[in-house]
């Protein structure tokens, strides 16, 4: 038995059963990698079956709105995803007439699909020998053959490509792809693999020299940006007032309170001496602060927000806030909100 046809073996064994396996319908497929691609598993399973649930075929979802769209993926984080989704899902409906396109170079014409996506659709749903390299094939790749060349390097980017799809050859290719993927996520882990009972540990270069845990190799860090959010929750008369962020930044899209940004996190007497908060409240009689929470802290994947709500209550409104949406308190729950707002409105922070 080649290579291909060990991990198949392993995979036929130990596979979980999800619900993107055992079926072919592009679309689906491609909504579960698209949803894959930075969330794991157990996290991405509820947010599929609803989604498919109220989305189930490319014409539904090209013809509800964006926010909608994103409040169906509301917590899962890197919201370009969905926003790419459905774009794509539009650009099935005018260029390929709603049929979901079949060929590996149409699939990558698609809004947010790269390489990696493309592989794992054409091979899931068409069967075609396109071998998909994400994180778990670098790692699987990287310790079979020990491998030290940087994963996040150009050069090692071709050689992890060319590998991976030498090692596809004379199989069956959705198999194949779900088998080393499967066998990455389960048995050759990033941290304490339990080689004892792997299948592989004897063509496992990387295991006979003592250096699974060292790779794969990354080399790049990304350095993580510290912001710092003033969030104004201001109530009046039962409502409360929020925005979209539509500029190119995190969470586009997503609505959110009046934010004011700034370098640290503002303590009273600096809110009250701030340009734009004596702005947004000029000509009003009665402004209070209610309440400053805690700071919270928000890790995404390059950032890191602090973050402070600060409750206030006004009796009238001016000019300056009709620059924002303001909404019956209770209808808060229908709009599309980060994680970080999320948790304040359900008093987790
Ligand atoms: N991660 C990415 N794609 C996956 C798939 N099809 N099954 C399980 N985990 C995955």
């Amino acid at each position: 038995m080649n290579l291909s046809d060990q991990l198949i073996s392993w995979y036929q064994v130990h596979k979980r059963d999800l619900p993107w396996r055992n079926i072919s319908d592009p679309y689906r497929i491609w909504i579960s990698e698209i949803i894959l691609q930075q969330t794991r598993v157990n996290q991405g399973l509820d947010y599929y079956l609803r989604f498919v649930e109220r989305f189930p075929d490319v014409e539904t979802l090209a013809a509800a709105e964006e926010d909608e769209v994103l409040k169906y993926w509301q917590g899962l984080g890197y919201y370009s995803r969905a926003r790419n989704l459905h774009h794509a899902a539009r650009q099935i409906m005018q260029d390929f007439g709603g049929v979901f396109p079949t060929t590996y170079s149409e699939v990558m014409q698609l809004k947010g699909v790269g390489a990696y996506t493309a592989a794992a659709v054409c091979s899931f749903a068409f069967n075609l020998p396109y071998a998909v390299v994400d994180g778990n094939v670098y790692r699987v790749l990287s310790r079979l053959f020990a491998i030290e060349t940087s994963i996040d390097s150009h050069s090692g980017k071709k050689e992890f490509d060319t590998l991976a799809q030498q090692l596809m050859e004379n199989s069956v290719p959705s198999l194949h792809n779900q088998a080393i993927m499967e066998f990455g996520a389960l048995q050759c882990v990033p941290v304490s693999p339990d080689c004892s009972v792997c299948p592989l540990r004897v063509y496992c270069k990387a295991y006979e020299m003592k250096m699974v845990e060292r790779l794969p190799v990354k080399s790049k860090k990304t350095p993580i940006k510290q912001r710092f959010f003033n969030y104004l929750v201001i109530n009046y008369n039962h409502h409360i007032f929020l925005q979209k962020r539509t500029a190119d930044d995190i969470w586009k899209n997503l609505y959110e309170f009046p934010l004011i940004e700034t370098d640290h996190l503002l303590q009273v007497q600096e809110l009250l001496e701030n340009e734009f908060f004596c702005q947004l409240f000029q000509g009003l009689e009665q402004v209070k602060i209610i309440n400053i929470s805690k700071p919270v802290h928000h890790l995404l994947t390059h950032r890191r927000i602090s973050a402070q709500f600060i409750t206030l209550q006004i009796a009238e409104k001016n000019e300056a806030l009709n620059q924002f949406i303001e909404i019956p308190n209770v209808e808060i729950g229908d709009y599309a909100v980060s994680r970080l707002v999320e948790m304040y409105l359900k008093k987790e922070i």
